[in-house]
């Protein structure tokens, strides 16, 4: 199997003011001194009005993280009032774009075409996706899960070439673990991370399936995150509460030691 270097990335969501997130940084990065970044690789994805003062601080200090956004439009300029151009994430260096987050999907409206362009339109300025998928409590416990899941990794993925899906990621959150403490046990975890590679084996062959990076996403804490990135179709955490905190999140990123 192919060597995939785990990525753990802090999904901030609308928290923390400039001010605030250059705290956050530079606190992570005190804490991560000695941390290798070869072996775990650490995106922090800051609201939109923060990304310049985080990539400098990344870049003046030389911290070791890559710079992540939150969401992007898929047209590059134009009367979209309100909207993020991808080319402008690009100029600040930003490396990942989350895509398809289910808080877009559910408060805003966001389709699997919406999600489907995006991750085009990010790969189109030379970033990298993470595009999100998972079902909620009702489609868990009437056993269509799987079913949701799939769909969307199709959907998503439709029309994007063969090699940019094995450069991508791609991030498993059920919604019922997503700011509820509630944890996917690592078994239920690596059965649906499982089933998302076997997907995307049959969209985009098996190389791509063996590079392609699956996230786990829902509730990640320093004490769950060893357990859960031991499964071995999970190949990183993307966390949200557990990243506004820099021990909080230095503790999963460690979560080898
Ligand atoms: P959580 O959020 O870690 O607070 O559950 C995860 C996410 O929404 O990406």
């Amino acid at each position: 199997m192919a060597e995939r270097t785990p990525l753990i990335s802090g999904n901030w969501k609308m928290n923390h003011n400039h001010l605030d997130a250059l705290a956050l940084v530079q606190k992570l990065s005190y804490h991560l001194g000695g941390h290798n970044y070869d072996k775990v690789e650490v995106s922090v994805h800051p609201p939109f009005t923060d990304l310049r003062t985080v990539q400098t601080a990344i870049e003046s200090d030389r911290m070791k993280f890559s710079l992540g956004a939150q969401n992007c439009y898929f047209e590059e300029s134009g009367a979209f009032t309100g909207e993020v151009s991808p080319l402008f994430l690009a100029k600040l260096n930003v490396k990942y774009v989350i895509v398809g987050h289910s808080e877009r999907r559910e408060i805003f409206g966001e389709t699997d075409d919406d999600v489907n362009r995006k991750v085009k339109a990010v790969f189109k300025a030379q970033m990298t996706p993470i595009m999100c998928c998972g079902e909620t409590l009702e489609e868990r416990e009437s056993g269509g899960a799987q079913a949701k899941v799939a769909g969307q990794i199709r959907a998503g993925l439709a029309g994007v070439p063969d090699s940019q899906i094995a450069a991508m990621v791609i991030a498993y959150e059920p919604i019922w673990a997503i700011g509820t403490g509630r944890t996917a046990t690592p078994d239920d975890a690596q059965e649906m991370c499982g089933a998302i590679r076997a997907v995307v084996a049959e969209v985009a062959g098996g190389d791509a399936a063996a590079a392609v990076r699956i996230q786990y996403g829902g509730s990640v804490k320093a004490g769950n995150a060893a357990e859960l990135m031991s499964q071995p179709d999970i190949d990183g955490a993307l966390v949200g509460g557990a990243s506004l905190v820099a021990d909080d999140f230095a503790g999963i990123i460690t979560y080898r030691s």
